[in-house]
């Protein structure tokens, strides 16, 4: 679905828009977000929690894969169940924006040392026919999203507590992506980045940079004062540190890629003429090889070891 920023009709973007607002009013609850960040794939995690009842939600986690040995760790996971336990946070919530393909996420290994529901997007289902095909994964693999235990839709509408959370799909990186919504901060996944770095790639499967533009109007016609969380940094040029909190008022004015005035035209030509020039990420392959599974790992052969298959000449 695309829905330009003007619509009026946009029933999922004026009911986000209105829960930011009242948040920022003091009517509904604000978040605390703390922040993890991997240096080894850019990646900021948030784990976001409703102060009055400490429930909470984590987005994006990361696994820690080394692609040499083919070893998986959880010193990044470890570090956001140490913060949870420390805060006595009860975790409602493990959320994923999209299925990445730079980092494998640690949804599950959460899931089983804190509990709570893992949630994506229903396009998932999209990404897991196309990944599926790619990787000729066996009929073990449901193509349906039954890995999650909620798919959201746009305009879905969720709490955390006390904390009122929606939903928007803001497709274009991949086709199942989503902005959550949580009061007054807005988790964008991979659309737009830091104001001095611009935003996400198009050029995976299932990508579309007329989609992303469309995406990142809507979510730039949010309240400006809204807090905004990324999903990565790759800190630009002439930026010694690491950043991922910014507003939406700050894109509006600076994106280098999307601020206001940007026609769609100039936006699909940077972007493609961008997207050519970049590397595949390193962990492309192992990435979305388990988080098509909801970040589970490939079934063992029947020697009982899990593999990563790389297909060649296929992308
Ligand atoms: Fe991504």
């Amino acid at each position: 679905m695309t829905v330009s920023a003007t619509s009026s009709k946009d029933t999922a973007l004026q009911q986000a828009s209105s829960l930011i607002e009242r948040a920022l009013a003091g009517e509904l609850s604000r978040p605390v977000v703390k922040s993890f960040f991997d240096e080894a794939t850019f990646t900021a995690s948030h784990v976001v929690h409703d102060p009055a009842t400490q429930y909470a939600a984590i987005i994006d986690s990361v696994l820690d894969y080394d692609a040499a040995s083919g070893r998986t760790t959880h010193e990044s996971a470890d570090e956001i169940i140490a913060y949870v336990r420390q805060e006595g946070l009860k975790i409602e919530w493990l959320l994923e924006t999209h299925a990445h393909a730079d980092h494998l996420s640690a949804a599950p290994y959460l899931q089983e040392k804190l509990g709570g529901k893992l949630a994506i997007g229903r396009e998932i289902i999209t990404v897991q026919q196309t990944f599926g095909k790619l990787f000729n994964a066996g009929t073990e693999f449901e193509r349906d999203g039954s890995q999650f235990d909620r798919l959201f839709d746009d305009g879905d509408t969720f709490e955390i507590g006390n904390l009122h959370a929606a939903v928007l799909h803001v497709p274009g990186h991949t086709p199942a992506d989503l902005a959550y919504i949580i009061g007054d901060a807005v988790f964008p996944g991979d659309t737009i980045f830091m104001p001095d770095f611009g935003t996400a790639r198009a050029d995976f499967p299932g990508g579309d940079a007329h989609r992303l533009y469309h995406s990142i109007r809507r979510l730039l016609s949010l309240p400006r004062e809204a807090r905004l969380f990324l999903c990565h940094d790759y800190k630009a040029d002439g930026r010694d540190e690491f950043v991922w909190e910014t507003t939406i008022g700050a894109e509006r004015d600076e994106n280098v890629h999307a601020h206001d005035g940007v026609s769609e035209d100039a936006f699909v030509t940077m972007r493609t003429e961008r997207d050519r020039t970049l590397d595949m990420p390193k962990l492309l392959m192992p990435s979305v090889q388990v988080n098509m599974r909801g970040g589970r790992l490939p079934e063992p052969e029947e020697n009982g070891t899990r593999y990563i298959k790389i297909p060649i000449n296929a992308v």
